[in-house]
């Protein structure tokens, strides 16, 4: 939500491809989901620039390997940081950016391809997160219904900035007023 207030065009873009696939006479459910391209990069997005763990859980490797041309000795404890990965300038284009129109037509599974190196915020490697496909339908549910129910507003700068720790809330409350747009809403 911080990063959707500070970029207000997503949130329009948002309401934009609600209403095209849902009316303003019912709430979005599940099933309008697999039809929301745009909210489900939205989602991507906010995965990739602020990844729930900055530091995954920490793995360890079974036996000697080498990657990325680096020698990993057996039983060495490995932490990645998705933080980094996902700001990486080799890997994505102006990474500091909210943008979720990157992500447009390129059909990312994160949760069918987590364990790639450039998609970890549900695990890097073999090991991952068995939740990940509950989390991926749950927040790109709650967040069109958010979006769709209501225009939402801040006063002044949202600080962003984050609490250090295995995982990565803000340290500062997000502060936000709603505005009903929906002609029926629970
Ligand atoms: C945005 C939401 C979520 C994110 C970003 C997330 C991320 C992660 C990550 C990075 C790991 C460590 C994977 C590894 O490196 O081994 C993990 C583990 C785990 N997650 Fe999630 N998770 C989320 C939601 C959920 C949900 C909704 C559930 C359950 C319904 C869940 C259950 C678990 C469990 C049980 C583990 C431990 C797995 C193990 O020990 O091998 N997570 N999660």
């Amino acid at each position: 939500m911080g990063a959707i207030l500070q970029n207000p065009g997503v949130a329009k873009k948002m309401q934009e491809e609600i209403n095209s696939v849902v009316d303003k006479e019912r709430i979005v459910s599940e099933r309008d989901i697999s039809s929301l391209e745009y909210v489900q990069c939205v989602v991507k997005e906010m995965l990739r620039s602020y990844p729930t763990s900055s530091l995954l859980l920490p793995h360890e490797s079974t036996q000697d390997c080498t990657v990325g041309g680096f020698f990993i000795p057996g039983r060495s404890r490995l932490i990645v940081n998705a933080c980094a990965i996902g700001r990486d300038p080799s890997l994505c284009e102006d990474p500091l950016a909210f943008k979720p129109e990157r992500l447009m037509g390129k059909n990312v599974d994160i949760v069918k391809d987590k364990g790639l190196f450039d998609m970890v915020p549900f695990g890097a490697g073999r090991r991952g997160c068995p939740g990940a496909a509950m989390a991926v339908v749950s927040m790109n549910l709650l967040l069109a219904q958010l979006i769709h129910c209501f225009d939402w507003s801040v006063e002044g700068d949202l600080d962003m900035t984050e609490v250090f720790g295995s995982t990565t809330p803000r340290s500062v409350e997000l502060l936000a007023r709603p505005a009903l747009r929906l002609s029926t809403c629970p």
